[in-house]
């Protein structure tokens, strides 16, 4: 039987985070053994809002070695770089003679940038989301593995889909957000303002890049109180959070016990100690994180081995590409 097209991308703007290895990554992994898995990094999105390519190669390589060291398998997953692959270019061309300048204005990411770059809102902002119907549809992927953030998105790959089908023939499959029938957990900043980011918010977002002292310091820091004044209290958002944090990378033992003692607290007779969980906190994301740090760190310095990566990936991607670009021709041109 053949597999089902799972497809997903990554801009490669800033460092890869906890937010990302929960929301994104962690399902990638488990992803390649069930499906036909293509993950990207998306250097051709990067440039509607980082024209300075300076630091793009080191940040898309960044991007690669980060995901590899968090499980991604080559030899089961497409992993490649956009611009790898010309063949998405060329789809993008065709799809945006689908794609209305009204709907394209329309879009909340548009008027966002619109808003944050007033001075570079370029045609490629415009058309991001038929660049990203492309990506998707290249390989005529059904499932998509991204945040409710992208939801606009992947509507507008849809609507693109079936305008070429109607117009030119049947080619693609209508692509679908996906995450397992789960909700993805949601992991906060550690100052309790909202998510962790790629590029604001830096010392409460604990990167997968950050040393051993650095991640120590920054959950040291992590906003806490006095501690709860009743017993069963509801939580606050940034405490609940710590507790997310510490089920994602503590024994179920250690949680329990953290949470026992906030349930059995009460005002005079505070059994929590936010201090004390802290530290356990920092120590097993400690553990949590080096080995990934570790691995990407190697691959970064092994140029060699990386390239090689990227290019296992680009051909395998480029082979998928090829076959659908050329029912695309046929389609379009005759
Ligand atoms: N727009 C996505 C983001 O900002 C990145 C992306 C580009 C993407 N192309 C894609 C995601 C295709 C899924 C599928 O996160």
């Amino acid at each position: 039987m053949t597999k089902e097209v799972v497809l997903s991308g990554i801009r490669p703007t800033g460092f890869l985070h906890l937010g990302n290895y929960f929301g994104a990554m962690r399902n990638y992994v488990r992803m390649q053994d069930d499906y036909d898995c293509y993950f990207f990094v998306a250097n051709w999105h990067s440039l509607t809002t980082h024209p300075d390519t300076k630091e793009l190669k080191t940040a898309v390589r960044r991007v690669v070695a980060e995901n590899i060291a968090c499980g991604v398998d080559p030899g089961k997953a497409a992993f490649y770089v956009q611009s790898d692959v010309p063949e998405i270019a060329e789809l993008y061309l065709y799809l945006n003679m689908l794609a209305y300048k009204g709907e394209l204005e329309k879009t909340t990411t548009f008027k966002d940038k619109v808003r944050t770059q007033p001075d570079n809102v370029n045609a490629g902002l415009l058309t991001y989301p038929v660049l990203q119907a492309a990506d998707i549809l290249i390989h005529r992927a059904v499932k998509v593995p991204v945040g409710k953030d992208q939801e606009q998105n992947m509507e507008m790959a849809r609507n693109f889909a079936q305008r070429f089908n109607h117009r030119y023939g049947e080619v693609f499959p209508e692509p679908y957000g996906f995450n397992y029938g789960e909700q993805l957990v949601k992991i906060m900043s550690l100052d309790g303002n909202g998510k962790m980011s790629k590029s604001e918010n830096q010392l409460s977002t604990l990167y997968l890049a950050d040393e051993d002292d650095l991640i120590r310091k920054k959950i040291m820091k992590a906003k806490t109180d006095q501690g709860p004044e009743q017993t069963n209290a509801t939580k606050p958002d940034y405490i609940e959070n710590l507790f997310t944090l510490m089920n994602l990378v503590s024994t179920t033992d250690t949680v329990q016990k953290f949470n026992d003692d906030f349930n059995n607290s009460s005002l005079g007779n505070c059994l929590i100690r936010y201090g004390d969980m802290k530290k356990q906190l920092a120590e097993d994301m400690v553990n949590f994180i080096k080995p990934i740090r570790e691995k990407a760190t190697d691959l970064q310095n092994n140029i060699e081995q990386l390239e090689s990566i990227m290019k296992q990936g680009a051909d395998k991607a480029r082979a998928s590409a090829s076959e659908t670009i050329k029912l695309v021709r046929k389609a379009v041109l005759g």
